[in-house]
């Protein structure tokens, strides 16, 4: 692999983190920019460059400003946003528990903020080298294996993401012929979003986000480049839509 550069959206996922870490140590990545509300970790090192803004339009505007000297060298974007719960809610078990609320609040962070970055990385991102865009979605997410329903906003806030990677990928194939899109499920992973509900993880299936992460950096490196969205879970294996 050549030298390139990677730019990390929502820095302050644990599974982020783990990323960056590995990224800094690869000695082929000359840098990495990491966006993120919250400010920098002290383990950041002078290998990356930490942009805080809030992921309005402005915002990734401003962020996409500051990138555009590294147009077309930029080769690994992990688009990390998403919320399952907060003080304010938690996911919902039956029709009952459904608020118009939660289901913006799901569709705000977990789809529309992704498909903002979707849009506006396009120019930034086309050109002559291999580049993939790991969007963080969630087996919950696919409609065809929806078997236990429930968990209505997060489940459709992933669903909706996964059809507007989709959508995009074959724009992106037109214009940016360059770019492989993939929707990536992590599995189960001990981050802050699943802490409530770890106990039911059978033995064994909570992962840590340093092996999710070299999971996820060997998937983008060795994934098919045919133009395709892919639907990949923690072991590369292909989920149905
Ligand atoms: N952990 C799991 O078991 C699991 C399973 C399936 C899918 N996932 C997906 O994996 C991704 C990473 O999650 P994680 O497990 O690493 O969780 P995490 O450590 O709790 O990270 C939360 C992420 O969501 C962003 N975020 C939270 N609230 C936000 C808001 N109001 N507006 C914009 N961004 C917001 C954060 O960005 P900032 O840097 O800006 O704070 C950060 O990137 C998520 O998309 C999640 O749905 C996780």
């Amino acid at each position: 692999m050549s030298s390139f550069y990677t730019l990390v959206i929502g820095a302050s996922s644990k599974i982020a983190q783990a990323a960056i870490q590995q990224f800094e140590a690869h000695p082929d990545c000359l840098g990495v920019f990491a966006v993120s509300r919250s400010l920098p970790p002290e383990t950041a090192t002078s290998k990356t460059h930490w942009l805080t803004g809030d992921y309005t339009e402005q915002a990734i505007d401003k962020v996409c400003k500051e990138i555009a000297p590294y147009a077309g060298k930029i080769t690994k974007v992990l688009v990390c946003n998403g919320v399952l719960h907060d003080d304010s809610m938690m996911p919902e078990r039956k029709l009952e528990d459904i608020r118009a609320s939660q289901l913006e609040a799901m569709l705000h962070t977990n789809t529309i903020i992704p498909m903002l970055w979707l849009s506006k990385l396009l120019p930034l991102l086309k050109g002559e080298h291999a580049t993939q865009i790991a969007l963080f979605s969630a087996r919950i997410g696919s409609i065809s294996d929806n078997k236990t329903g429930g968990w209505y906003s997060y489940r459709a806030s992933k669903a909706a993401l996964n059809m507007l990677i989709q959508t995009s990928s074959i724009e992106y194939a037109r214009r940016a012929k360059n770019v492989k899109l993939i929707a990536f499920h992590p599995g189960t992973t001990d981050t802050p979003l699943s802490k409530p509900f770890q106990r039911s993880v059978p033995e064994g299936k909570l992962f840590t986000p340093e092996f999710v992460a070299s999971q996820l950096l060997f998937i983008m490196n060795n994934v098919e480049m045919n133009n395709k969205a892919a639907y990949l879970d923690w072991n590369n294996q292909p989920i149905s839509w």
